[in-house]
């Protein structure tokens, strides 16, 4: 895809964002060239990242999936660390400031702040989670979590 200039109001921005992932995800793909083609997609969409990427649900513990950034930890328990917490809790985890949250794993130290968000499968199982990182600190806020939310529902649809 080529790139775009995103707009940059929030609503617009996730808005165009949700048509272009719509356009992307290809149910007849395995899921790992689709979750592979969305974290791109975000990373290159969204300012101020690091780190953009999916974990997903394997033997009891999160695993590495898809993503953008550097070299990650390849398993997280359930309850530990931001992603975790979000599995655990079946619940978005808004982190402003990621040196302040009880137990958040540093993959690359150049993050400050976080946000994840539990993907589920049909039957609602939390199956995997979105995991996005910013050098800033406060770069993500209640409309991020919504307008991503809205592309994690498209995820759900055609990845689980
Ligand atoms: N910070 C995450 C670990 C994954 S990295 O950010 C890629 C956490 O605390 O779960």
């Amino acid at each position: 895809m080529e790139p775009t200039a995103y707009p940059t109001e929030k609503p617009a921005l996730y808005s165009l964002l949700r048509e272009q992932l719509a356009a992307l995800l290809d149910a007849s793909l395995p899921q790992v060239s689709n979750l592979a083609n969305a974290s791109a997609l975000i990373h290159q969409a969204l300012e101020n990242l690091n780190w953009t990427g999916f974990y997903l649900m394997h033997e009891g513990a999160l695993v590495l999936g898809p993503f953008q950034g550097k070299v990650a930890c390849t398993r997280i328990a359930v309850g530990k660390g931001v992603c975790g917490t979000a599995v655990a809790e079946n619940r978005i985890q808004l982190v402003p400031d990621v040196h302040v949250f009880p137990g958040h794993i540093a993959c690359d130290c150049a993050s400050n702040s976080e946000i994840v968000l539990p993907i589920h499968d049909a039957f609602g199982a939390v199956v995997a989670v979105l995991d996005i990182d910013s050098p800033l600190l406060s770069r993500f806020d209640e409309e991020d979590a919504r307008g991503l939310a809205s592309l994690v529902e498209l995820i759900e649809k055609i990845c689980f």
